[in-house]
């Protein structure tokens, strides 16, 4: 087979949102330097080996600023000036004021929040027959730690923000991302607007944090104040709320390693090595976010050009068999697991301590609380969500019997 055969087959493209991992392999395989090109846009490069994706998430020829791609807007355009599409000093500038808040210690002292919000949770649905682990769990919980965090007082704390936050992302058709981020834009601008006058929850108010810094010593603008409050939601959000139902998900189809899990108490080994398990199994950032070529880059016999767009599928790293032994099995002891499911580097996840603790939480109280729930649905009929660089459940319908 030639290193570089053209086109994918088109039956593992058409399934990409529903099971990417078919077509990782084919492209770990068969084009480890993958491009798309289409007229009038920027060549987009797909980097799927594990090796070349840890090198590039390194590699300072990347860069992360989009005004290197004229007209290329990677994300809401008015949300856009944040660390994530930053190249240094600026990134390194926007990480110190955010970082302080995320920093092990700190998160720790969450757990018992965490704990308690999702036992009310589950308190709920106690005698529901239908439960649907996105909606009723993972959305509203780790929507509430990000909210805490930031200081978003509790009455936006709602259903209706968070759909106006996911619709600012939503490709589908249907979707009306526009006047979600009109929407969304006016709300944050309102919440700055109270923490300048002083108004606000007290404890954790990491956005109150940010309008002091910006006031008191200019080291953050307007614009990259509203784009920061809008990145530490989404991302607060949407990712771990991906890892808890794509965990759920693994644990369900895998009922033994899931009785494995489910013997444990909290704050064993086996909690930790199997959040990191289904961090890698099923990676809820399926894609490293937006980088492009600031000078040509080698990789594999081919040139990524300057200016080109370059996917790094970190899905596809972390099913890499060169690096992992059986890639595709579950397994919860998992050790080493040196997975990029948090990427790697300067850009590394600022929230990884939060995720890791909502999970180790959460995974232990699901197992333990709906042990007599099962999937109300085969597992390919399952609704996924069709974004651009995350992978996640658009519900996950379960009943118990
Ligand atoms: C399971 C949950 C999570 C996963 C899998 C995840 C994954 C990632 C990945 C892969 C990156 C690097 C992206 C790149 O280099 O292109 C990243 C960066 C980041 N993550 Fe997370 N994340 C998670 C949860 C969170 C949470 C809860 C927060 C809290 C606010 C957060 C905040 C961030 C921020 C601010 C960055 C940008 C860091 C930078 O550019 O320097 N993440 N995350």
């Amino acid at each position: 087979m030639p290193a570089q055969a053209a086109h994918p087959p088109a039956d593992l493209v058409a399934a990409r949102v529903r099971d990417p991992y078919p077509y990782f392999a084919w492209l770990r395989r068969h084009a480890p330097a993958h491009v798309e090109r289409r007229p009038g846009r920027p060549a987009v490069w797909q980097v799927s080996r594990y090796e070349d994706v840890r090198a590039l998430l390194t590699d300072s020829r990347l860069s992360k600023d989009p005004d290197r791609v004229p007209g290329y807007v990677p994300g809401p355009a008015g949300f856009n000036r944040h660390l994530v599409h930053a190249d240094p000093p600026d990134h390194t500038r926007l990480r110190t004021l955010v970082n302080t808040a995320f920093v092990p210690r700190r998160i720790a002292m969450l757990e018992p929040f965490i704990n308690a919000v999702a036992h009310r949770l589950l308190d709920r649905v106690e005698h529901h027959t239908h439960v649907d682990l996105i909606a009723d769990f993972a959305a509203p919980l780790t929507f509430r730690m990000i909210c805490a965090i930031l200081g978003v007082p509790e009455h936006l704390d709602t259903a209706e923000t968070r759909d106006t936050l996911m619709a600012t992302i939503a490709p589908e058709a249907s979707a009306d991302p526009a006047r979600a981020e009109r929407e969304l834009r006016r709300l944050l601008d309102a919440l700055i607007a109270d923490k300048r006058s002083g108004e606000g929850p007290g404890g954790m108010d990491l956005l109150g944090a940010l309008v002091r810094a910006g006031d008191e010593s200019g080291t953050i603008s307007e614009e990259e104040l509203r784009s920061t409050a809008y990145l530490l939601l989404l991302v607060g959000h949407d990712t771990t709320m991906n890892l808890l139902g794509n965990g759920m998900l693994a644990l369900l189809r895998h009922p033994a390693e899931a009785a494995r899990l489910a013997a444990q108490d909290a704050g064993s080994r086996l909690v930790t090595t199997a959040v990191e398990e289904l961090l890698r199994y099923d990676s809820p950032v399926r894609d490293a976010t937006f980088r492009c070529a600031a000078a040509p880059i080698g990789l594999h016999g081919r040139t990524i050009g300057t200016g080109d767009i370059v996917s790094l599928l970190i899905g596809s790293a972390n099913r890499d068999e060169e690096r992992f032994r059986d890639a595709d099995l579950l397994d919860l002891g998992r050790t080493p697991n040196d997975h990029l499911a948090f990427g790697y580097g300067l850009h590394f996840c600022i929230g990884a301590a939060l995720a890791r603790l909502e999970g180790a939480v959460a995974f232990p109280l699901l197992l333990k609380r709906l042990a007599a729930a099962e999937l109300a649905k085969p597992a390919d009929e399952l609704p996924w969500r069709p974004a651009r660089v995350m992978r996640g459940l658009a519900a996950l319908p379960l009943v118990r019997r």
